[in-house]
């Protein structure tokens, strides 16, 4: 018995910018960008928001639209819990999940947010798998404990919004997007079988993203200062705008392929597995670089790992299960198969879970 997941599901932005075309903002071309990256063009959100976006993927994941897929219809009272895995919220509150559960309308969900930045989605499986095992456990004592018997899973991004667009070293990279998972404790599907989570320290803040709280506040040491010029204040931060993603591309370069090549050893020793009982691995789609370097550390061929990064960039935590939508589409996964999830970014953050499908 298990955590199984029942339907998945992607959506991207009308508008695709091709490599060539930011030409007109910084100093680049498609050639550098290619082969440093393996991105030819990434979808930016003009008029859809990052609930928008979630929401076309959950619709996909829980059977109710054309396109993922879904071995059924999901109904909303069936859905236990909301995890919405993002660092571009468009609120601080309500949380994303909140404003998601009340978009599709699931009357009995939990909901909450959830950084993990680019290894959301595996963070977010990991928790969900976690409470659906402990609620089929029937802890002692926890009558009347919420029970989680189905989850959905959302990695959504518009990062296009805390992108510096007039800095070529990290615009060329990002995209926005949405990918989405719906989890089921299946008393007869074997499921997950075997998670990792890791944090580590990013002490040189190799990946940055400063949130700007930008009230004034009228305090000094001695107490309240009822003399503070709330408006000076204002205006120094004016035109001083800090809420973009800075990196050390280099840094996380190395630290990326080094996490997820640990996180995909780790894992299948949890679960007993070896790199050939595996189908499919999804990685997070950074660069295709990093996946590359992390294959020839595992000794793992390139084909084994679906990619999807040309046309849609990095898009933080919607990457791996936008990847995964993609995998099944392209008719990549089949029942039985084992499949490698594996994620890293900010904060550090990495993990990796494999499941059978
Ligand atoms: N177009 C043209 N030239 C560029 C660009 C660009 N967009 N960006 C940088 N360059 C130049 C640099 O200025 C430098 O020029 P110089 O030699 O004259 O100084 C040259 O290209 C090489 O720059 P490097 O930074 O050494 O290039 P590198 O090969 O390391 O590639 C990259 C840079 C692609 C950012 C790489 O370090 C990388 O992929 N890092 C991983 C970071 C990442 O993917 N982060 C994603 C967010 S975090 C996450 O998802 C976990």
């Amino acid at each position: 018995m298990g955590c199984a997941l029942i339907g998945c599901g992607k959506a991207l932005p009308a508008l695709e910018v091709q490599n060539d075309e930011l030409k007109a903002l910084v100093d680049t071309n498609n050639e550098w960008i290619v082969t440093r990256t393996g991105i030819e063009s990434r979808h930016i959100a003009l008029e859809e928001t990052n609930l928008d976006l979630a929401e076309r993927a959950a619709r996909e994941a829980l059977g109710w639209d054309e396109g993922g897929w879904a071995a059924r219809r999901v109904e909303p009272e069936e859905i236990d819990l909301v995890i919405f895995c993002t660092i571009t919220a468009d609120h601080l509150v309500p949380s994303a999940a909140s404003e998601l559960r009340m978009r599709l309308d699931l009357p009995n969900a939990i909901a909450f947010d959830l950084n993990a930045a680019c290894t959301g989605f595996v963070y977010g499986v990991t928790v969900a798998e976690s409470l659906m095992a402990a609620s089929a456990a029937g802890v002692p004592g926890a009558a009347g404990r919420n029970k989680v018997r189905r989850a959905l899973i959302v990695g959504s991004e518009r990062l296009s919004r805390i992108t510096d667009w007039a800095e070529r070293s990290t615009c060329v990279l990002f995209g926005d997007g949405a990918g989405a998972g719906v989890l089921e404790w299946n008393e007869g599907r074997a499921g997950v079988l075997g998670t990792h989570l890791v944090n580590e320290d990013d002490p040189t803040g190799a990946l940055l993203c400063p949130l700007e709280f930008d009230m004034p506040v009228p305090f000094a040491a001695s107490g309240v200062d009822a003399g503070a010029d709330a408006e000076a204040v204002l205006r120094e931060r004016a035109g001083n705008p800090k809420q973009a993603i800075t990196m050390n591309g280099q840094a996380v370069f190395k630290f990326a392929a080094r996490a997820m090549s640990d996180a995909v050893t780790a894992v299948l020793d949890n679960a007993g597995l070896t790199l050939d009982d595996v189908a499919c691995i999804v990685p997070h789609q950074a660069n295709e670089r990093i996946v590359r370097f992390a294959a020839k550390k595992l000794d793992c061929s390139m084909e084994k790992f679906h990619l999807c990064i040309a046309h849609a960039g990095n898009t933080s935590a919607a990457s791996v299960p936008m990847g995964l939508a993609d995998a099944y589409e392209a008719g990549r996964i089949k029942p039985g198969d084992k499949v490698v999830l594996v994620g890293f970014g900010g904060g550090f953050t990495s993990g990796a879970l494999v499941y059978e499908a």
